[in-house]
C-alpha cells in the first residue's frame, strides 16, 4: 500500500538497508526521486543550484515555502523533508519553532531540517516536543561559511570529538536522524555507531545508515562547482546544451518548424 514513510520508519531503520534519498525542488524532480527514494529533501542548496545565490545565505523561507509546496505535490511514498534556511531560526526556539511550524502547515512536509549541533540542542527538544520532526545536520554546516572559513572537511584530527559531541547532542534532543557532512569516513562510522539514529551521509563514506546527494549534481545539472564526493550519473547539463544549440541552428537556418510542427491553412478532410 502507498502509505509516505515517517519519521518512525526512518528511524526503524537504523543498521538495516540504507536509506536512500535526494534532493528536490520541484514537483517533475519529485516524482523521479519519489520512484526510488525514501527521502525528498527541499534542501536550502535550492538558493544556489536554481536561483544562482553565491551561498545558502540568502535563502528565505517563502523560498522554501514555495519549493516545499512543490515538492510535496510531487511525493506519494517518499518524506518530504524541508530545510530551515539561514536566519529563521537561530535566535532561539521560539523563533525556531514559529517557522518550523509555517513551513510544514503551508507545504505539509513531515519534518524539517537545520544545522548544528551542541549549540541547536536546546531548540531541537523544544520542535520535537511540540511535534515538530527533526533531521539534524552536522559536520560541514554550510549555512556556517563564513565562520568556519570556506567548505572544508570537519571533524579531522581534535576536531574529531566536535563533530561526535554535536551528533550525540542532536540525537539527545530528540532529533530522528543526523546528516553528516563532509566528515572522513572513519568519524562517521564511528558515529554511526555510537548512535542510534540513522545518520545520512553526504562525504562522509560509505558506513553511513543512508546517503544524500543534491540531484542536480548527480545528474550532472549543476555545475558550477563539484565537491569530491559528487558522484556524475548522467550529464544532463550536456545533453541540454546540445539540444539548445541544435535548436539555436535549427531557427537560425529556418529549418525549424518543420511542416509538422505547423498548422495547415485548410482543414484536411477525413476519408
Ligand atoms: O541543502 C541541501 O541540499 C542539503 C543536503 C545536501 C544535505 O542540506
Ligand atoms: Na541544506
Amino acid at each position: 500500500p502507498l502509505r509516505p514513510t515517517l519519521p518512525a520508519d526512518i528511524l526503524a531503520r537504523k543498521g538495516g538497508v540504507p536509506i536512500v534519498c535526494l534532493t528536490a525542488y520541484t514537483t517533475p524532480v519529485a516524482r523521479l526521486v519519489d520512484a526510488h527514494c525514501d527521502i525528498a529533501l527541499v534542501g536550502d542548496s535550492v538558493g544556489m543550484v536554481l536561483h544562482g545565490l553565491p551561498s545558502t545565505l540568502g535563502v528565505t523561507l517563502e523560498m522554501m515555502i514555495l519549493h516545499g509546496k512543490a515538492v510535496v505535490r510531487g511525493a506519494e511514498k517518499a518524506m518530504v523533508v524541508i530545510d530551515m534556511p539561514f536566519g529563521s531560526y537561530e535566535e532561539g526556539p521560539a523563533q525556531a519553532f514559529r517557522n518550523a511550524s509555517r513551513l510544514m502547515a503551508e507545504t505539509g512536509a513531515a519534518a524539517v531540517k537545520l544545522e548544528g549541533g551542541v549549540h541547536m540542542r536546546d531548540t531541537i527538544a523544544f520542535l520535537v516536543a511540540r511535534g515538530v520532526p527533526v533531521m539534524a545536520h552536522v559536520g560541514l554546516t554550510p549555512q556556517a561559511v563564513n565562520t568556519l572559513g570556506g567548505y572544508k572537511v570537519q571533524g579531522r584530527d581534535a576536531d574529531a570529538a566536535r563533530v561526535m559531541a554535536d551528533a550525540e547532542a542532536v540525537q539527545a534532543a530528540g532529533a530522528f536522524s543526523v546528516v553528516l557532512e563532509k566528515v572522513p569516513e572513519g568519524l562517521a562510522a564511528r558515529i554511526t555507531q555510537t548512535l542510534s539514529i540513522p545518520t545520512i551521509g553526504i562525504g562522509a563514506g560509505v558506513r553511513c545508515d543512508g546517503q544524500i546527494l543534491v540531484v542536480d549534481d548527480m545528474l550532472g545539472m549543476f555545475t558550477a562547482f563539484r565537491p569530491k564526493f559528487v558522484k556524475r550519473y548522467a550529464d544532463l547539463g550536456q545533453a541540454a546544451d546540445a539540444a539548445i544549440a541544435d535548436y539555436a541552428a535549427e531557427v537560425r537556418a529556418r529549418t525549424f518548424p518543420a511542416p509538422e510542427h505547423a498548422f495547415p491553412d485548410v482543414v484536411p478532410v477525413k476519408k
